[in-house]
């Protein structure tokens, strides 16, 4: 089964856990995915909910317009960012990462949370990726509000 097909089969099982599945299968299964995590918004923040990876991150609440998190929910449009290094928005939570993929979570035309991936390599993210992720992120919008 494909990741976008076992995170369907999960979106329409349900359940409060469906956030934690969705990550833990997006982590677990696309090895260029060294971090994987859910902010949901909340007035005009955006607040860690289910995470996956090897290290916790210290920006559990980011306002909206700052980094690049915070720039995807002020858009609503997908970020990529092929070296976070040299992206002045960026705001670092771990020393390995290179490359950064954040895809907003809408919900009756308003950003509702978002997927915020991490890669430890350098442009990891492309067309296939962010194909991938605006599908999950359409499945997972009724779990977000
Ligand atoms: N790098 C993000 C912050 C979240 S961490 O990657 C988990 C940003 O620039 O908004």
């Amino acid at each position: 089964m494909s990741t976008l097909e076992t995170i369907e089969r999960l979106a329409e099982r349900g359940g409060a856990d469906t956030l934690q599945e969705a990550v833990e299968v997006l982590h677990d299964e696309v090895d260029h995915y060294s971090w994987v995590g859910i902010y949901l918004v909340e007035g005009d923040e955006l607040v860690l909910g289910p995470w996956r990876g090897p290290n916790a991150t210290e920006h559990v609440r980011i306002p909206v317009g700052q980094g690049v998190c915070g720039a995807a929910a002020a858009t609503g449009e997908t970020e990529i960012v092929d070296d976070v290094n040299a992206d002045p928005r960026y705001l670092a939570c771990f020393p390995s990462t290179r490359s950064e993929i954040v895809v907003p979570i809408a919900h009756d035309g308003r950003v509702v949370g978002e997927i915020d991936i991490d890669s430890d390599r350098p442009a990891a993210f492309g067309a296939e990726d962010r194909e991938l992720l605006e599908r999950v992120a359409v499945l997972l919008a009724p779990f977000c509000h």
